[in-house]
């Protein structure tokens, strides 16, 4: 049970030292700058084996608190903190063998990782469980000389302000602009929180002469606050359920999965599941120099296993490109928020 809090999270605003990240309403362009800088650094030091690297957390420890499942979230984070020089703990066999067994509340859970850890990484099914989290750990803080950060990994179906990070700078990796393009998001974009943060970090970057296009079935789009908040931001959105409007023109297209896990009914995921499904034949209608994203997993909503291994040599496909860059990212948030160093 989340509880109604009264938690504001801090804007980053030029200083990332201790600030915990819970939603990507904390960044200003100049801050996405800043990450998006040190992670080209980061990136280049690390593919020349740049030893120095390992210095930059050396003696910080990160705990690992999945509370839901992860492959690419966990994996990068863990990958990102080593390769800084800190170290990784997490419950041995997972949070479900922890005290959260026994019935510990996530308040207390929390706070014993902030008591072992410098940062925590987060994720929890519930949506509110980061913004809870960070609000008794800044209670602990004020008790412990070592006060902890928290980073969420993915809240429920609210946000995923990492992975928007990283989503943003695949973009900016290939485009180097964010003006100018369609930008068409795909699927489940009612409960895909990856969808929800992206969407809101571009509107907070600002962009002239972008479009965002939202294609999903008529019963998972995008929440109205999100709209509110882009039509408030100016930013131009069009929303429909036929991709064949938008899948030529679109510069970006940013595919997911149908949450399967949030529908209480399985009916209502039985009778919209196969609504988009990217193959080989769709994706030749996308323009020539269109880049194909998806925050993975990936299920049948990209076909079958054929259907992905055609997919995976086309240039256009640059998921793997994507879910590396995650660690990268990732580094740049660690030493930021620990450290605050340019790096
Ligand atoms: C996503 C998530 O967990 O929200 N995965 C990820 O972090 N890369 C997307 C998903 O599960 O569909």
């Amino acid at each position: 049970m989340i509880r109604e809090l009264s938690y504001t999270p801090p804007l980053i605003g030029g200083d990332f030292v201790g600030k915990h990240i819970v939603t990507v309403d904390q960044f200003a362009r100049k801050d996405l700058e800043t990450i998006f800088n040190a992670t080209i650094s980061l990136r280049k030091r690390l593919r020349q084996h740049d030893r120095g690297l390992t210095e930059l957390c050396a003696g910080r420890v990160m705990a690992s608190l999945f509370f839901e499942p992860s492959t690419r979230t966990d994996l990068s984070f863990q990958a990102a903190m080593r390769r800084l020089g800190g170290d990784v703990v997490g419950a041995s066999n997972g949070v479900q063998f922890s005290s959260v067994y026994k019935g510990e509340n996530l308040a207390d859970t929390v706070r014993a990782a902030g008591c072992y850890a410098d940062v925590i990484v987060m994720r929890h099914p519930q949506k509110g469980a980061s913004f809870e989290a960070a609000y008794y750990l800044d209670k602990l803080n004020q008790r412990i000389d070592n006060p902890t950060v928290l980073i969420s990994g993915g809240d429920g179906i609210g946000e995923h302000p990492t992975q928007a990070l990283l989503d943003m700078f695949t973009i900016y990796d290939h485009k180097k602009t964010f003006d100018g393009q369609t930008i068409t998001l795909v699927g489940d974009l009612l409960n895909g929180r990856t969808v929800h943060s992206l969407a809101k970090l571009i509107a907070r970057y600002g962009v002239t002469g972008t479009r965002l296009a939202f294609v999903s079935p008529d019963s998972l789009r995008m929440p109205a606050e999100i709209m509110s908040m882009l039509a408030e931001l100016g930013v131009s959105t069009y929303e429909t359920a036929d991709l064949m409007d938008v899948l030529g023109e679109s510069d970006v297209i940013y595919w997911t999965r149908i949450q399967e896990e949030r529908f209480e009914n399985p009916g209502d995921y039985e009778a919209i599941k196969d609504r988009f499904i990217m193959t080989p034949s769709l994706l030749s209608h996308a323009k020539a120099d269109a880049i194909l994203m998806h925050p993975l997993p990936r299920k049948h909503e990209m076909g079958t296993q054929a259907d992905h291994d055609v997919l995976d040599e086309d240039p256009r496909a640059v998921y793997f490109e994507q879910m590396e860059n995650g660690m990268f990212v990732r580094m740049a948030l660690l030493a930021k928020v620990l450290r605050g160093v340019y790096v």
